[in-house]
């Protein structure tokens, strides 16, 4: 399963944030910064989604400012379809390797660090090869609107400004 994980947080204010978010054998580092609700990756042009899936590589993905949602689907899981919102400030999300994922972000946008851990066998053509829904219809079952709903994680906050 994915996991939400706490890190430090040596101070919290409104004008100093000092965390440690050490990710223990991440031996990679990528930085994806989306400006605006931008989709990752895009759907196609008929409008089917795609996704990443990283075969020899565990994401740990942290959102440095603004808000994004990720959508998981794993089909060894329990649930197979998880919505989870990632916020500056928040957990650390952290998603096994064989993970279908893609992620949109909020109107405002965000910056997402993703402190990774490759194997050996990782390359780069691999782990960033890109899936449609459309070629694989598991994938596409799963996600359609007939589907059981996803499972949501996060949303508390989301839903509270909705109510607001
Ligand atoms: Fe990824």
């Amino acid at each position: 399963m994915f996991e939400l994980i706490p890190y430090q947080k040596f101070r919290d204010t409104p004008s100093v944030r000092f965390f440690d978010i050490t990710i223990n054998n991440s031996n990679a580092r990528d930085l994806v910064f989306h400006d605006g609700p931008a989709v990752s990756p895009n759907n196609t042009d008929r409008g089917n989604w795609q996704f990443y899936l990283h075969p020899h590589q565990e994401d740990n993905l942290l959102a440095v400012s603004g808000g994004r949602t990720f959508y998981l689907v794993n089909f060894n899981w329990e649930q197979p379809f998880h919505m989870v919102r990632l916020e500056a400030n928040g957990a650390i999300l952290r998603i096994p390797p064989g993970t279908f994922h893609r992620s949109v972000s909020d109107r405002g946008g965000s910056l997402v660090l993703n402190q990774a851990v490759r194997t050996a066998q990782a390359t780069i053509a691999r782990e960033f090869r890109v899936y449609s829904s459309a070629d694989i219809p598991k994938l596409k079952q799963i996600t359609s609107y007939g589907a059981p709903a996803p499972i949501l994680h996060g949303f508390s906050d989301l839903e509270d400004r909705r109510a607001a």
